[in-house]
């Protein structure tokens, strides 16, 4: 069942005008799964792949550890590889840019979800020619925004945002703070027809913000979620707005 939701959703993603699929070689058998359901369903043009390095192990043998990204994956060619909360930062980004110079990956970045990262992502943002951040952002942990998304802007980094709703395990939290609300009128004038697509509009409208990469085993989940890519985005009035309805909660 798992299996068939994981393919129905990596088969409805690029039809719905979704492309970015991220995942890391810490997420078990993430990598080889996507790949191998991309590989069977023959839609890797229309993805944008994007994953990261080991967490740990043996930083003695930089190049096999990236080559094995592409393995796992069964892909040449790489959208997005990430160095995943800064393990072997200088080894990995040396290494990225011998892999863009030959055509292999498209960008480069780095990775983090938590906020006593973020002065080592800010060090790596300036000493680094990054394309991309990934980053922790939802409406309920704003921090990224203090400090790390203006620098990103300030140095044209592309940010991902990663838990838009909280993250796999606060997810429930935060949907359920909102479960028993009907959508305020305002959501009308975002064109957002679920919480959900509230959250994630409230992510991307951030001026610095690429995309949100919610997760999710739930093809009604991505429809859902895609939602929150169409129509009207937040101004700064309304994300000010928002703001002061979460916090009223
Ligand atoms: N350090 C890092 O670099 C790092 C750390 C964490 C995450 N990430 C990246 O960020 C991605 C997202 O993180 P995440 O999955 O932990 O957090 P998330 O996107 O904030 O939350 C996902 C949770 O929300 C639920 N959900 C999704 N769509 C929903 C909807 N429309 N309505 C109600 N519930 C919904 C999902 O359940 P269902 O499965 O039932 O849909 C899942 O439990 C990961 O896949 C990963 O690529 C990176």
């Amino acid at each position: 069942m798992r299996w068939r939701n994981f393919r129905e959703v990596l088969r409805q993603l690029p039809d719905l005008g979704g492309k970015i699929v991220d995942t890391a070689r810490i997420y078990g058998s993430s990598e080889e799964v996507i790949g191998s359901i991309v590989e069977s369903l023959g839609n890797r043009d229309k993805l944008f792949l994007a994953t990261k390095t080991p967490m740990n192990g043996d930083l003695s043998d930089i190049a096999g550890a990236v080559d094995l990204a592409f393995t796992r994956m069964k892909v040449k060619k790489l959208d997005l590889i990430q160095v995943h909360n800064f393990y072997g930062t200088d080894q990995f980004v040396a290494e990225f840019r011998k892999r863009k110079d030959a055509g292999q990956v498209r960008y480069m970045g780095v990775s983090t979800s938590t906020d006593n990262q973020y002065d080592q992502l800010a060090d790596a943002m300036r000493k680094y020619p990054l394309d991309f951040i990934q980053v922790d952002y939802s409406i309920d942990n704003r921090s990224a925004a203090d400090n790390i998304l203006p620098l990103a802007q300030e140095r044209g980094i592309a940010v991902l945002v990663n838990m838009p709703f909280g993250g796999r395990r606060n997810a429930a939290s935060t949907f359920s703070k909102v479960a028993k609300r009907e959508l305020p009128d305002w959501a009308g004038e975002i064109d957002a027809t679920s919480w959900a697509q509230v959250f994630l509009k409230y992510c991307v409208s951030h001026p610095s913000v690429t995309a949100a990469i919610p997760g999710t085993t739930k093809p009604h989940h991505l429809l859902d979620n895609q939602g929150g890519a169409r129509g009207r985005l937040p101004d700064a009035a309304m994300r000010k707005e928002i703001e002061k309805y979460w916090d009223s909660l």
